[in-house]
């Protein structure tokens, strides 16, 4: 009898260890079919879920209350399960070098738990080698058990898009590894029962680790391309989003466009590739450059702001600009990383403090990590430049009706509206006589 026919069967329980934006919808989506433990090292979290609370508004509330995820900080719970999935974060530390030390935090937690005949299979985003070179020793270490003889590993990387209700775990074809052929089918049946869109079989663990974080770098190089081209037209007065809209009808010009590059992922994951490989001797050319480009976005934002106060003769120094969004990404409450915070720190240097507002921001989260209060939507007024940060969908609503109460009536001079992603009909504002700006 196979493991997966076992946990099919209820005879053997899976379990996640590490419960936030990726690991958390991948519980509920199992336990709807088999028998399922959600560790968290965070209790908090963990009491919030079983209050029936989905802070990530992933899977949101109804369906975290009616899900029967077991969900739990005891990590010896995890003795009952065989079949192991860890989704610790994968952050980067000060200098850009991999934080490890989250996935080989669970893989001690889960060693110290390990029964014979497990699989476990990694989900965090990591450089080719983590798996079998890092977690493994550890699992070993833990366990007094052997790799390969008592228990198996797997890597499965996650390509769900927080925010995003399309490209959900179910719709995106999932890569999956195993140490050997066996393990591979293992895990690659047991995905297949969430996995509606079907499960890719990389040929090696390495393999499925370098194909995640070259598609996160590969998105970072074309936003970094992106925001070249747009600072390059900003200065020769072209509209970059024209250029991109006439350069995109030809059949193979790719659609990306520029934007603060924020988050967990694509801003972060390229770092592991360039550590592993300067490691080995090799510096990035390609992949730092654009890194470089895109980390120093927020405050080409900011920059730009202030060039369009001087142009409409408003003063400088304690200026009021409005920023609405402070989220790392759209129609997501995540604010952890956001490069949004390089505007706001960018404008401090020019003596301006900016009242920012988000409806869709985890407001607690946004005070504990940056110490910033928001302002609700209906008291942003009075303001000389307002700075469209995040493309939530409760902003490309907004009419200019909505955005002409935001600005001072008193001295008035033009209007500044700068529309960070360019969601905005730019004819609109500049015929009614706005200074209006986008990337
Ligand atoms: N969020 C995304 O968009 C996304 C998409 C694809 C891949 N990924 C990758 O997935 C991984 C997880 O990301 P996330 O966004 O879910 O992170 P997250 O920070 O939302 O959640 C991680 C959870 O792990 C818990 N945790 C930390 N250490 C632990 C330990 N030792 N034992 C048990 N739990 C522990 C934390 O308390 C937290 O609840 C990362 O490697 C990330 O790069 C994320």
């Amino acid at each position: 009898m196979s493991l997966y026919e076992d946990i099919v069967n209820h005879k053997e329980k899976l379990s996640l260890v590490g419960l936030g934006y990726v690991g958390m919808p991948i519980a509920v989506s199992f336990a709807d079919k088999i028998d399922v433990i959600g560790f968290d090292i965070n209790a908090e979290k963990i009491e919030k879920y079983k209050a029936g609370f989905d802070p990530t508004n992933e899977v949101g509330n109804d369906r975290i209350k009616n899900s029967k995820v077991d969900f739990t900080s005891d990590e010896t719970r995890l003795k009952e399960a065989k079949f192991h999935i860890v989704a610790v974060p994968t952050p980067v530390n000060p200098d850009h070098t991999p934080d490890l030390t989250p996935v080989e935090g669970a893989s001690r937690v889960l060693g110290r738990n390990l029964t014979k005949g497990s699989i476990v299979v990694y989900e965090s985003t990591v450089y080719p080698g983590v798996t079998e070179d890092i977690c493994v020793p550890i699992l070993e270490k833990e366990s007094g058990l052997k790799c390969g003889v008592d228990f198996k590993v797997g890597y499965s990387p996650e390509r769900i898009n927080p925010g995003d209700k399309v490209h959900r775990l179910e719709t995106i074809i999932k890569i999956v590894s195993g140490m050997d052929e066996d393990t591979l089918e293992e895990i690659a049946n047991v995905y297949s029962l969430v996995v509606e869109a079907g499960v890719y079989r990389a040929e090696s663990i390495k393999v499925a680790e370098a194909a995640k974080v070259i598609e996160n770098s590969q998105r970072d190089i074309n936003i970094a391309f992106m925001n070249e081209l747009s600072m390059i037209f900003n200065k020769m007065n072209i509209d970059t989003q024209a250029v991109l809209k006439a350069a995109g009808t030809k059949w193979n010009f790719l659609p990306f466009r520029p934007g603060l590059v924020g988050g967990h992922c694509i801003g972060v994951d390229p770092y592991y590739l360039t550590y592993k490989a300067e490691q080995l001797g090799y510096h990035s050319q390609i992949i730092l450059s654009g890194r470089r480009i895109n980390d120093d976005m927020g405050k080409y934002v900011a920059e730009s702001l202030v060039k369009n106060l001087i142009r409409a003769e408003a003063p400088i120094r304690n200026a009021k600009v409005a920023i609405l969004g402070f989220t790392f990404k759209e129609n997501c409450p995540d604010t952890r990383n956001t490069k949004v915070i390089d505007i706001v720190n960018e404008l401090r240097e020019y003596g301006i403090e900016p009242v920012i507002a988000d409806p869709e921001a985890d407001a607690a989260e946004a005070e504990a990590l940056y110490g910033i209060k928001f302002t609700d939507m209906k008291d942003i007024k009075d303001c000389d430049a307002v700075i469209l940060a995040v493309q939530h969908d409760v902003f490309a609503e907004f009419t200019p009706a909505d955005f002409d109460k935001m600005y001072k009536t008193e001295d008035a001079h033009q209007k500044i509206l700068s529309d960070v992603k360019g969601i905005l009909d730019r004819k609109t504002y500049e015929n009614a006589g706005y200074i209006y700006w986008r990337l």
